[in-house]
């Protein structure tokens, strides 16, 4: 069955296909180069840059899945959570299609979007992981440039949220510390990359929320920590930072992050011993010292970390929606009538 899926939640337009558990095809035009000179994505040009962009992603997307129309058999589109402007465009777009194609129109969250996309198939069906029944209940992780969940899948589509950020999301933080060395936005990719080289021990930054006794993070104190460091290290700014040191704090900054994350989910798993499986999504699932780091405490709990096929799938993408309309409208899920935007929207009130 082929499933047509709409992303348009940030700054990245985009329209993937898949037949089944199949990605068939995954178009992403990204703007980054748009909000660049701002530092961080501004709601209306994003708006515009979907306005301008959607049509020739969704004509490359049909394109690369040999798909007509008339092939398709549903339409999925990202409601929220998102900046509602850019949901905007992304919901009239679908709606438009829906009525000119007849075909039934399903809203998806962006949330389990990321969540399931380690469940995807290669083109050549190949690859990705699909849970039976007997695999419930779940460990989901998102960690991305809006989301840090810890999530407890009871079931298909049954979410409850065991702990979140209580401030910035690790990929926030990722980005906003990368600016801080000088590395550009959106920089968590390269500040993963430069992580790679320094020593993760040069400065000790802090893991926060140990002691809260709950399992939630934060990332906020993790950047103000940082923001000293630098502010220290070159003398208020007066001086620059050198190479090694900005491979060091990149390092250090990245150990802290995921040391936050992963004292939380084990303590997670402590309390769910008989969890055998955890889905990683989201941008920083790209990351692979954090993908290392996961595997190692998975094997003490005797689990498996399942991640998405290719990086492509880890950031914002159309796939993963599709993906993710096509597994609810196989669990019984009906499309219902004109679909609004929602903005803020839980993957614990997704039912
Ligand atoms: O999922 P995504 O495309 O957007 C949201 O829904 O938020 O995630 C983007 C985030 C950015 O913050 C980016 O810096 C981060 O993912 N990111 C990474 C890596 N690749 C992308 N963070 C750490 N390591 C990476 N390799
Ligand atoms: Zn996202």
């Amino acid at each position: 069955m082929n499933v047509l899926g709409i992303d348009t939640s940030c700054d990245d337009t985009s329209v993937g296909l898949v037949e089944d558990y199949r990605v068939i095809s995954n178009v992403i035009s990204s703007q980054d180069a748009v909000h660049a000179e701002y530092g961080g994505v501004v709601p209306m040009l994003a708006k515009r840059a979907h306005e301008e962009n959607f049509p020739q992603v969704l004509r490359l997307a049909l394109q690369r899945a040999h798909v007509t129309p008339q092939e398709i058999e549903v339409i999925a589109v990202t409601r929220g959570p998102g900046l509602a402007p850019a949901l905007e465009v992304g919901v009239t777009q679908a709606q438009r299609l829906a009525q000119a194609w007849q075909k039934p129109l399903l809203a998806v969250n962006h949330v389990e979007g990321h969540l399931l996309s380690a469940l995807a198939q290669s083109k050549n069906g190949r690859n990705g992981w699909q849970p039976q029944a007997s695999d419930f209940p779940l460990f989901g992780l998102i960690v991305s440039g809006k989301h840090t969940e810890i999530v407890l899948i009871h079931d298909w589509h049954s979410y409850e949220i065991l702990g979140e950020t209580v401030d910035d999301a690790i990929g926030e933080a990722y980005d906003k510390v990368a600016r801080l060395l000088g590395l550009g936005y959106p920089g968590g990719t390269l500040l993963a990359r430069f992580a790679q080289e320094g020593n993760p021990r040069s400065y000790p930054l802090p893991t926060a929320m140990r002691q809260s006794g709950d399992l939630n993070v934060s990332y906020s104190g993790l950047k103000t920590a940082s923001l000293r460091l630098v502010r220290e290290l070159t003398r208020d700014h007066t001086e620059l930072l050198t190479k090694q040191q900005i491979l060091d704090i990149a390092a250090s900054f990245e150990a802290a992050a995921h040391e936050t994350l992963l004292y939380k989910l084990q303590k997670a798993w402590e309390q769910h011993p008989e969890i055998r499986h955890l889905l990683l999504g989201g941008g920083v699932a790209a990351n692979t010292a954090l993908r290392q780091k996961l595997r190692q405490m998975a094997r003490r709990f005797n689990a498996q970390v399942h991640v998405p096929y290719t990086k492509k799938l880890c950031r914002d993408n159309g796939a993963m929606i599709a993906l993710a309309g096509y597994l609810r409208y196989q669990h019984g899920w009906t499309p219902g009538g004109a679909i609004d935007r929602k903005p803020q929207w839980s993957l614990a009130e997704a039912e």
